[in-house]
């Protein structure tokens, strides 16, 4: 090691480097410069990325040796004297900004490229954060920063680039009373576009997610994963790393104080392996240590004795007699069965039956922040476990579970989530990492490797779905039968709920008299299957959207026709009994789609030629997707609104924010029921010691109940203080409006809130409120009801152009509209919909975890392929309003399906462009050069 001197953010530093250290660990875990993230650790990702002499440089891969007496720029020294940098003000006001994990690196490298060239085309822009990955955004609201913070730098009105200002909704429904809800109030704030409340914290760098956290004496743990996908676990010695200098324990089976396994729905998941290994990821030992270097040292001084056994490696092998079994029920997970109406008779009445078998492939979440937590124990006993988590509470339960404890001796708080689409809500390092502390009584940090995050993490399902419909010649489909075999790995996570979204969500978003759906979800040595964005329904869409595009074609039908004609609607009942009663926006949305779509077919004067080796097509795509749990799960969520002496509010609220923006809805609702700046409220989230349970952030639901919970908190806190002013101004309290953060009467008298919070506290009346509010009432499969509360309805359109001599497919534009029942900030909206777009986009055409025998073949990002920044298509957002008695202010959620549509439709494009029809995802290049290929010989 020797002493290195540099300059960081304009000031002298030193630090100690050795030949291997990277910029990344001195800045990091030197200098305590967190701001920049570490994402991948291999170069691939670029969430490190800093500037060396002028130069974007991604730190981890950087050796710390090559920065000796040069300027380096990080994310922390961008804002002066608190005055934001233009690419800082830009990622806010654009919305660029949601996990906020790549941010720091991505404003980094665009710092870089406006330092040289402040008027970047996109090509410019392409190439200067081409290694930059964004999970969440979809890059467009990213490239419109950049441009913007360009034009800013070079003095360029500022106004002209505020689409915060510019977005005008088509009809003037956003300042529209508020209607659909028990009691009228005016609206002021629903429909703004407002940016994040956490933006701000995001693009400094000063949020601080759970690997940037330091305590004192922490130390660091790691995990020992199997060797074997299957294998019975004979010993674990681990004498050797227990003597290691600087370990401080190493755990087995034999240190798990309370319940063996963990697990969301059944508890099949061993906390540590005590009997068998049934993937590469379970794990079977875990070290503590002073360091990160001797906790990686001990692991390869455990020993551990395997008897390794026959493994299962897909769904429709593991039902197979003889199988070898993963767990004492057997390896069915579930059978799921859906029946309505009489299938023979619909088939008989059908004029066409197709009959097809589509494939689909495990697809890694991807999110950026690998899995990280701390724990800490008290001098009580109480243990803390700081983590980026999409359900606290039910982390909360199966620590304590673990551990051994009441539940009140175990506290989650939520750090920042950096991305989850639905990877984040099984247990990952929160119990180990509670483990480690309590047998140690010191701090300890668990940070996984992005490899490891890859191995460990249920996935989505891999699945394969036969697929028969009849439909009549005039376009009306009669009968649908469907077979689905679903992998869900090793471990039950949330799989059979998951599978069972792909069975109700089969037919698609069309009124079928005539459906039956056996569904099978299978244990498999491969790494397990649970929730991601769609949870389940990305599979069904893919395959009945394909099998109606076929349909249209056969039938010499316009694909929206056909579509049309069958669309759910106000008064159709769904596959699963269902009859919707309200908020059936799904025909607009066709409509809609249908208008663009013709205005983009209109021939146009001197329209240019493609080259010979270019075709273009178009594809379109429906679905629906349940809002909320369903089923007759408990779907409640509670909030507290306070209000503070200075007027402003706190609301604290239980439910996970992993980057959708559910803080910015809850402040917006808040600031709208109170009469609030936006900036004038507070939030406390996911923390299992100060907030009411907010249940899973997951179903798109927390838009619709935790929104709900916050606005009727905030409406019992408003009919306190109403009553304090109607005494004070001799008002009716029902008759007063709150706004701007005044109280008024019909006459024009007023109190300034903070006046009124002063009347409140001194007639000793409590400033706070809580609600927890519980959405209407749905029923479990095969029951007489509701399978849900809502629904959301989108239809996207597609435009793709394919390279014949390479197989490469750019999407060059998606038209999305979607069915949002109320857009509450269309600025989140936007940035959702592009970000699913793009998410739908990797389905399509690259994304596949491939596990061959239970052995992960591309756990890294350099092996697996996610879009980039060059792929990012132009996103057409529709909001279609079709509002919810329920939802807050009519709203429903739109987390997941914004990612749903895409997928088929660009499978579609690609048929209509080329021909070639994917009945396995993804549509890679190979695929359709194969098929090129053989078009090409049956043509000769
Ligand atoms: Fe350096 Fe990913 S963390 S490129
Ligand atoms: Fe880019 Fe989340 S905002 S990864």
């Amino acid at each position: 090691m020797e002493t290195m001197a540099f300059r960081v953010n304009g000031r002298g530093m030193e630090a100690r480097v050795g030949p291997r250290t990277t910029l990344l660990q001195v800045l990091r875990d030197q200098m305590r410069l967190t701001g920049t993230k570490n994402g991948c650790g291999a170069g691939r990702c670029g969430a490190c990325t800093v500037i060396v002499a002028g130069e974007a440089v991604r730190s981890c891969v950087y050796l710390a040796r090559r920065a000796r007496g040069q300027e380096v720029q990080t994310i922390e020294g961008l804002a002066v004297d608190g005055r934001l940098h233009p690419l800082q003000k830009a990622f806010i006001e654009h919305g660029a900004v949601q996990c906020g994990f790549c941010t720091p690196g991505m404003i980094m490298a665009a710092k870089a490229l406006l330092d040289k060239n402040p008027r970047p085309t996109r090509q410019d822009i392409f190439e200067a954060l081409e290694l930059n990955l964004c999970r969440c955004t979809g890059y467009v609201k990213i490239i419109e920063a950049v441009e913007a913070a360009g034009r800013e730098r070079e003095g360029e009105s500022k106004e002209a680039d505020l689409r915060l200002v510019a977005y005008r909704p088509q009809e003037p429904v956003w300042q529209a009373p508020i209607e659909n809800q028990k009691s009228k109030i005016e609206n002021y704030l629903i429909g703004s576009l407002l940016p994040r409340p956490d933006a701000r914290v995001k693009v400094t760098g000063e949020a601080r997610f759970a690997a940037d956290l330091h305590f004192d004496s922490m130390l660091f743990g790691r995990v020992l994963r199997s060797a074997h996908p299957h294998a019975r676990v004979l010993g674990v010695d681990t004498a050797r790393a227990k003597a290691l200098p600087g370990v401080a324990a190493v755990l087995t089976a034999a240190d798990v104080p309370g319940a063996r396994n963990h697990g969301l729905v059944r508890p099949d998941w061993p906390v540590l392996a005590y009997d068998k290994v049934r993937y590469m990821g379970d794990a079977v030992a875990l070290v503590a240590a002073e360091d990160e270097e001797t906790a990686a040292k001990a692991l390869g001084l455990i020993g551990v004795q395997y008897e390794p056994l026959p493994g299962v490696f897909s769904p429709q092998e593991a039902l197979e007699p003889g199988a070898p079994q993963l767990h004492e029920g057997g390896n069915l997970l579930k059978h799921i069965r859906i029946k309505k109406g009489n299938l023979e008779e619909g088939f008989r009445a059908a004029d066409l039956v197709i009959e097809r078998e589509y494939r689909t492939p495990f697809v890694e979440h991807a999110f950026l922040e690998p899995e990280a937590g701390v724990a800490v124990v008290d001098g009580e006993g109480n243990v803390t476990v700081y983590v980026g988590s999409q359900i606290p509470f039910a982390d909360q339960r199966q620590v304590a579970e673990a551990l051994g404890l009441p539940l009140r001796k175990v506290r989650i708080v939520q750090t920042p989530v950096g991305g989850a689409f639905g990877g984040k809500e099984d247990i990952s390092v929160q119990i180990h990492v509670a483990l480690l502390a309590w047998h140690t009584r010191r701090p300890v940090k668990l940070v996984l490797s992005r490899e490891e995050s890859i191995l460990t993490h249920p996935k989505r399902h891999a699945s394969i779905i036969r697929l028969k419909t009849g439909v009549t010649k005039e376009g009306r489909l009669t009968a649908l039968q469907a077979t689905i075999w679903g992998d869900s790995g090793a471990y039950a996570s949330l799989g059979e709920h998951v599978m069972t979204r792909t069975a109700t969500h089969m037919a698609g978003p069309y009124e079928i008299a005539n459906v039956k759906v056996d569904c099978y979800a299978a244990y498999t040595n491969n790494t397990p299957a649970g929730a991601m964005r769609g949870f389940g329904v990305p599979q069904a869409a893919f395959v009945m959207e394909s099998q109606m595009d076929i349909l249209a074609r056969e039938l010499g039908l316009d694909p929206l026709d056909l579509r049309r004609r069958n669309a759910l609607r106000v008064g159709s009942v769904t596959a699963t009994g269902q009859v919707l009663r309200e908020s059936v926006g799904l025909v607009e949305t066709i409509d809609r789609v249908a208008q663009e779509l013709r205005a983009e077919r209109a021939p146009t004067a001197g329209g240019s030629a493609l080259p010979p080796n270019r075709r273009r097509g178009w594809g379109v795509a429906c679905c629906f997707k349940n809002v909320g749990l369903g089923g007759g799960m408990p779907d409640s969520a509670g909030a507290t609104v306070e209000l503070g002496g200075d007027g402003s509010a706190v609301v604290s609220i239980g439910a996970a924010e992993v980057g959708q923006g559910l803080v910015g809805i809850a402040a917006q609702i808040a600031a709208q029921e109170l009469g609030l700046r936006y900036d004038q409220v507070r939030l406390v989230i996911g923390d299992t010691g100060r907030t009411l349970d907010g249940g899973a952030t997951t179903a798109s639901r927390q838009t619709f109940v935790t929104g709900n919970a916050v606005r009727l908190a905030a409406r019992k806190l408003r009919e306190t203080l109403a009553l304090v002013v109607g005494d004070a101004l001799r008002a009716e309290p029902a008759a007063l409006k709150f706004q701007n953060g005044l109280v008024l009467t019909p006459t024009g008298a007023s109190l300034p809130l903070t006046q009124v919070a002063d009347l409140a506290k001194r007639r000793g009346l409590l400033l706070a409120a809580s609600h927890v509010y519980t959405p209407p009432p749905t029923v479990p499969l095969g029951k007489d009801g509701d399978a849900h509360f809502a629904y959301g309805y989108a239809t996207q359109a597609a435009l793709v152009e394919v390279d014949t001599g390479t197989g490469e497919v750019q999407v060059l534009k998606v038209i999305a509209a979607h069915d949002v029942g109320r857009a509450i900030n269309p600025l989140a909206i936007e940035g959702q919909l592009a970000g699913g777009v793009m998410m739908g986009l990797g389905y399509a055409l690259m994304e596949e975890l491939q596990i061959e025998k239970g052995i992960t073949k591309n756990a890294s990002f350099a092996r697996y392929k996610l879009p980039r920044i060059r792929q990012a298509p132009e996103v057409m957002p529709i909001l279609v309003e079709d509002p919810t008695q329920e939802g807050p202010y009519g709203a429903k959620g739109l987390g997941e399906i914004t990612s749903i549509p895409t997928a088929p439709a660009i499978a579609n494009a690609i048929y209509d462009a080329i021909g070639y029809r994917a009945y396995s995802l993804p549509a890679r290049p190979e695929r359709i050069m194969a098929y090129l290929g053989r078009g090409l010989r049956d043509r000769q």
